[in-house]
């Protein structure tokens, strides 16, 4: 039994007294002590390490108390396992040497035996609980098929994923063989996170909202489905699609137990288009985090105020930034455990 299950209460979309709050990327680059860390062991050991990867995890618990822990790793661990290099190259960001832009090069993705190139995660994951004690939920997570074949194709980061596109509107019979391959390795991947411990899983499309609404069903969403129906029985599923509001209908119907929301859609219109039955989260916009605390704190009340106590947790739009000032993220957290209803 989990102590604080205000987040699973949320999930289940049953009465709270006030909602949740995490925040996406909450173990990062914003914090201190995860720069320590960070100084002394390159991206891939702490992801690697169980206990590196346990203590960063819970590094933004211990100093702001959230609702929720996300295990500390990376989305990109996927393409790894499946004979896919991957670096974090300092200052750029994922690099991929090798990308996947041809039938030839689909060869050599495979879908691993999770256990033999993932089995750190487990570990990590096991660890983490042991150290949260049951106090708060855990959530794993994965990205979305659409965001990790962006980084497979495109090789690195982009601002529009041109290369990514061109790859499925010229090649779409080995981008879909490609899609379901990360498909069949995530939903292997995630299940053996919900047997390691995991209380819910989110799903991250990053990167779906650089495709128009009818090739988001085709190139994105029918993959998410299959992760959804997949896991929907064993666990909750989060549903986050950047950029995806024209596609929030259909993942109301979809079996998650949770849509993510970013903050170009308003919560009356999110609420509007979910039919206002399903748990939602978000949607503060990660840079309105610059704003002074004062500030903050109104617009969270009111951002609840708009949402409904209910059916909703808490979080921002997108990932914190690396820059926010370590008080503002404080203001944010607070404001929700204040909450009151008028
Ligand atoms: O949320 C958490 O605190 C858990 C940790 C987490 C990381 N990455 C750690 C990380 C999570 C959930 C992710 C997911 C992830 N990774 C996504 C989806 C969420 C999103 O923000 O859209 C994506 C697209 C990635 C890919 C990725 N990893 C990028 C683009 C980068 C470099 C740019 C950046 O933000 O720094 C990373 C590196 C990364 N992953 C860092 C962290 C803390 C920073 C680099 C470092 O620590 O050395």
């Amino acid at each position: 039994m989990i102590k604080n299950d205000l987040f699973l209460k949320a999930l289940r979309g049953e009465t709270v007294e006030r909602p949740p709050v995490w925040m996406m990327r909450q173990a990062g680059r914003y914090l201190p002590e995860f720069q320590e860390i960070k100084a002394k062991y390159d991206f891939f050991t702490r992801c690697q390490t169980p206990e590196l990867a346990s203590e960063i995890t819970v590094q933004p618990i211990r100093r702001y108390g959230m609702d929720a822990a996300i295990l500390f790793s990376d989305i990109l661990v996927i393409p790894q396992a499946m004979n896919i290099h991957v670096e974090m190259k300092p200052g750029v960001g994922p690099w991929l040497p090798d990308p996947i832009r041809s039938a030839k090069d689909l060869e050599r993705v495979i879908v691993p035996d999770i256990h033999e190139t993932l089995g750190y995660v487990m570990d990590a994951i096991k660890m983490t609980k042991e150290k949260l004690n049951d106090e708060i939920p855990l959530i794993g997570f994965a990205g979305s098929p659409w965001t990790i074949l962006c980084y497979c194709v495109q090789g690195q980061g982009s601002k529009n994923f041109d290369i990514a596109k061109e790859f499925c509107f010229t090649q779409p019979v080995v981008a879909h063989q490609l899609l379901q391959k990360i498909t069949d390795t995530t939903i292997l991947y995630l299940k053996e996170k919900v047997k390691a411990g995991v209380n819910a899983v989110q799903v991250f499309d990053s990167w779906g909202g650089m495709l128009s609404p009818t090739d988001y069903q085709e190139f994105s969403w029918q993959y998410m489905q299959q992760i959804i129906d997949a896991l929907k029985d064993e666990t909750p599923v989060i549903a986050f699609g950047k950029g995806c509001w024209f596609a929030l209908d259909t993942m109301a119907k979809s079996g998650a137990s949770a849509l993510g929301v970013d903050w170009t859609c308003s919560p009356k219109n999110a609420r509007y288009l979910t039919g206002g039955k399903i748990t939602l989260q978000g949607n503060f916009d990660p840079t309105r985090l610059f704003s002074p605390p004062s500030e903050i704190k109104k617009m969270v009340k009111q951002m609840i105020d708009e949402f409904g106590k209910d059916r909703y947790i808490v979080n921002l739009g997108h990932g914190i930034l690396p820059n926010i000032p370590l008080e503002n993220a404080g203001a944010f957290i607070e404001a929700v455990k204040e909450y009151k209803q008028e």
